[in-house]
């Protein structure tokens, strides 16, 4: 990709069910003020833990630093004991709600029907949904196309071309996230955002934005970025250190070389 006025790469992490408040608050401290030079250029968001959100509320306050929720449930308000609505991250100055992550399908079932119900209520309360696609197992392009176009159509394929412009996709291969996996390598990466960018604009969303995630790293993240169609960074576990997660940050963009190759992936 390259860093275009109107297509700002865009850099975030979430910490998962890491960092605790306190922790939070010491993670926010040590990176504000690597992260805050970098906004100029790039669109950079946190997604902590639901009890640190107001951490990052006082601590990013006054910064072009984003942050936001990593799920928020499909109603409004309501007995969801447990549940978090998007009127909640919205009153704590939320910009971002994570959607459908291969971890909340895995552990909550959440499908594509409650995954698209999810990012209809983010829309309702001005909140950009990040939502999250990707194969299960790592093999060819094909498949693994397949498993994310039905991903899309189940989750965004009632949206018009409006709604569709305020959602970021954020593609992550479930083989290529975790403790002991490694990043996808470039050809696959190329592929999947080429065609998940194609599937957006073929739905009118001008200018797509499609991230990439799955053990992203200081030292894998130029070349990600440089494959075609990849519109930013989901940064996991290096990221739970607040330098490493601003050496990511702070990637170079211009010059690097491109990845324009729709090899399959083997
Ligand atoms: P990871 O997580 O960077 O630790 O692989 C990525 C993600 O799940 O978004």
């Amino acid at each position: 990709m390259t860093a275009t006025p109107d297509r700002r790469p865009m850099i975030g992490t979430s910490w998962k069910m890491n960092i605790t408040v306190s922790g939070a608050a010491a993670w926010l401290a040590a990176a504000r003020p690597l992260l805050e030079p970098l906004t100029a250029e790039r669109d950079l968001f946190v997604l902590p833990s639901f009890p640190a959100i107001h951490v990052a509320r006082t601590a990013l306050a006054g910064s072009a630093i984003g942050w936001g929720g990593q799920d928020l449930h499909q109603d409004d308000a309501g007995a969801h004991t447990g549940d978090i609505s998007g009127s909640m991250l919205a009153d704590l100055g939320c910009r971002y709600a994570e959607i459908g992550h291969s971890e909340r399908r895995r552990d909550h079932g959440e499908t594509d029907a409650i995954v698209g119900a999810k990012v209809r209520a983010a829309l309702r309360w001005d909140l950009t949904p990040i939502v999250c696609v990707g194969e299960r197992d790592a093999g060819a392009v094909e498949p693994a196309w397949a498993m994310v176009e039905a991903q899309l159509e189940g989750a965004l394929g009632g949206l018009g071309p409006t709604e569709l412009e305020r959602v970021v996709v954020a593609y992550e291969p479930v083989w290529a996230i975790g403790e002991g996996a490694a990043a996808a390598d470039p050809s696959h990466v190329a592929a999947l955002h080429v065609a998940i960018d194609a599937w957006l604009t073929a739905r009118g969303a001008a200018i797509p934005r499609v991230l990439y995630g799955g053990s992203v790293d200081e030292r894998n993240a130029a070349q990600l970025l440089a494959c075609d169609g990849v519109g930013g960074l989901f940064v996991g576990r290096a990221a739970l250190d607040p330098r490493r997660f601003a050496a990511i940050a702070a990637t170079p963009i211009a010059g690097s070389p491109r990845v324009t190759t729709l090899e399959r992936s083997a």
